[in-house]
């Protein structure tokens, strides 16, 4: 391999036929003397074109038969070199840093010596270790392309915001599956807000077995094994359900507020007296008429109860998982959009007064497809509000346009699985954590299961790894009709 071009942090060099590099490989560019060394990645194979006589060379040389009548005529034997040359490549690649005594920075403000550099590929356990991006909690995400293990180290994702995107069915909540596992391994509090039931049996092996996390999963499916009694709610959560997941105005809320607390003062806090007291207040009828509503769509989401002994306790499930490690899943299967949102804005405030109380230290929540039930105002609340209070959050989805762009500009880390449609790569290039041309010419050949991380958990250096299996049951295949039929 030889340098050619340098043009800011863009390297090309040139790759001769038996070097075989390949997209996302390392590359160590080696000065002689300086004792410094660039440390670069491909992001793009293409054809060389090299220009000047070379160039004349080679385009005069396959239809060289046409100016050449006869015998071959080749006295110096420069055929072969001139083969040789066409089939070499152009290796685009950008610099990711500088390596001085061992210790990497990423800056790229140095040249190293075109005739003196020696280029060679950089192994990913060797870049591993000079990146330190294993450390004391690992986490196997899977094997990289030359066969080694890439590890990445759990406190990377602590108190960070991550993504993970991709087409349909490309391994996305296979990989947030492996990730909440290894953190609950680690006794971390995980929630999962999971759409589609695809993390139920995560406590069974595929053969149906229980395996080790099988205490650890607690699965809450709402109006069957999660519902809150109407004494058990604050106020402000209350409050917070009406207004946002079912809009009730201003002036209905104050009048609920009113209501509510009369029926507290009164130790009459039911379902019951609640939709009594709405019906009896001397308000406005449009206030009378809203609050009606609202009262009708808490009541049809079976959420709510009189009874505390068939309440959850959520808390008891998120102490439990605090004290050895644990994931509550939040199934929404089959929650309308309605009553999803009522039991998100119910979890989210709920988390908040515990995580502000002190008694929980940190969630991790994995939040698939958010846009179906997370409201307008979270998207930055998230990134700023909810992370201060301790809510790490990781959102899967395999529409990157519905998460708003903030979200790509704060994000820490990215798992980016095939995208090959344009509009989706543009979106998920605006994350500030990696440029766009990696995303673009990368994300756009990974196979399914393959998947660039980037961001913090690879140190910024974006890697490419085959995601391993699980032996868990993942229940995340979409249901077919001609499955069965032989
Ligand atoms: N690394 C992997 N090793 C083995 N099987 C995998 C791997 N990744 C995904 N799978 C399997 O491929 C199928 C699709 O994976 P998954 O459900 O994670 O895709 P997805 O990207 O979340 O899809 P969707 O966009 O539909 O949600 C599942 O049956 C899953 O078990
Ligand atoms: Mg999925």
């Amino acid at each position: 391999m030889k340098l050619y071009k340098k043009e800011g942090n863009i390297i090309q060099i040139l790759s001769f036929p038996n070097e075989t590099v390949e997209k996302g490989d390392y590359l160590l560019i080696e000065d002689a003397d300086a004792a410094k060394a660039l440390i670069a990645q491909v992001i793009d194979v293409q054809f060389a074109s090299i220009p000047g006589i070379l160039e004349e060379l080679l385009r005069s040389l396959p239809d060289g038969g046409e100016l050449v009548q006869g015998e071959d005529f080749d006295p110096l034997e420069i055929a072969p070199h001139i083969t040789y040359i066409q089939d070499a490549s152009l290796l685009v690649c950008k610099i990711r840093a500088t390596m001085e005594n061992e210790s990497l920075s990423p800056t790229s403000s140095w040249l190293p010596s075109r005739s003196q550099s020696t280029i060679r590929k950089l192994p990913i356990p060797t870049l591993i270790k000079l990146a330190k991006i294993d450390g004391e909690l690992p986490i196997i995400l899977g094997g990289t392309k030359d066969s080694s293990l890439l590890t990445i180290d759990a406190t990377s994702l602590d108190g960070r915001l991550n993504i993970i995107t991709g087409k349909k069915e490309t391994g996305k909540s296979h990989l947030s599956k492996l990730l909440m596992l290894n953190l609950i391994g680690y006794k971390a509090t995980v929630v999962v807000f999971d759409l589609n039931g695809e993390y139920l049996s995560l406590g069974m092996t595929t053969d149906g077995k229980r395996n080790a996390y099988y205490d650890k999963i607690h699965v809450l499916t709402p109006s069957e094994n999660f519902k809150v009694a109407l004494k058990q709610l604050n106020l402000h959560v209350i409050l917070e359900i009406l207004i946002h997941a079912l809009h009730l105005p201003g002036t209905s809320a104050r009048e609920f507020r009113r209501i509510w607390q009369s029926l507290k003062e009164r130790d009459s806090l039911n379902l019951h007296e609640l939709g009594e007291t709405i019906r009896n207040c001397h308000c406005n009828q449009h206030v009378r008429d809203a609050l009606f509503s609202r009262y009708h769509a808490l009541l049809n989401s079976c959420f709510f109860t009189d009874n505390v002994a068939e309440a959850t306790f959520l808390e008891e499930c998120l102490f439990k998982a605090k004290e050895h490690g644990g994931a509550i899943i939040i199934n929404l299967r089959n929650t309308s959009p309605i009553d999803r949102q009522i039991v998100v804005e119910y979890l989210l405030a709920k988390f908040v007064e515990l995580l502000t109380g002190n008694r929980l230290k940190a969630i991790f929540l994995f939040a698939e497809e958010a846009h179906l039930y997370l409201r307008e105002t979270y998207w930055d609340d998230i990134v700023t509000r909810m992370r201060h209070f301790g809510i790490f959050t990781t959102f899967i989805t395999n529409q990157p346009d519905t998460v708003r762009e903030n979200i790509y500009r704060q994000a820490d880390n990215i798992f980016l699985f095939n995208f090959t449609n344009e509009h989706d790569l543009e979106v998920v290039s605006r994350a500030a954590r990696v440029d766009a041309e990696t995303v673009k010419s990368i994300a756009r050949d990974l196979p399914p299961h393959y998947c660039l991380a980037l961001g913090r958990v690879v140190r910024d250096f974006p890697m490419v790894v085959k995601v391993k299996a699980l032996d868990v049951k993942t229940m995340g295949e979409t249901r077919l009709f001609f499955k069965d039929m032989n």
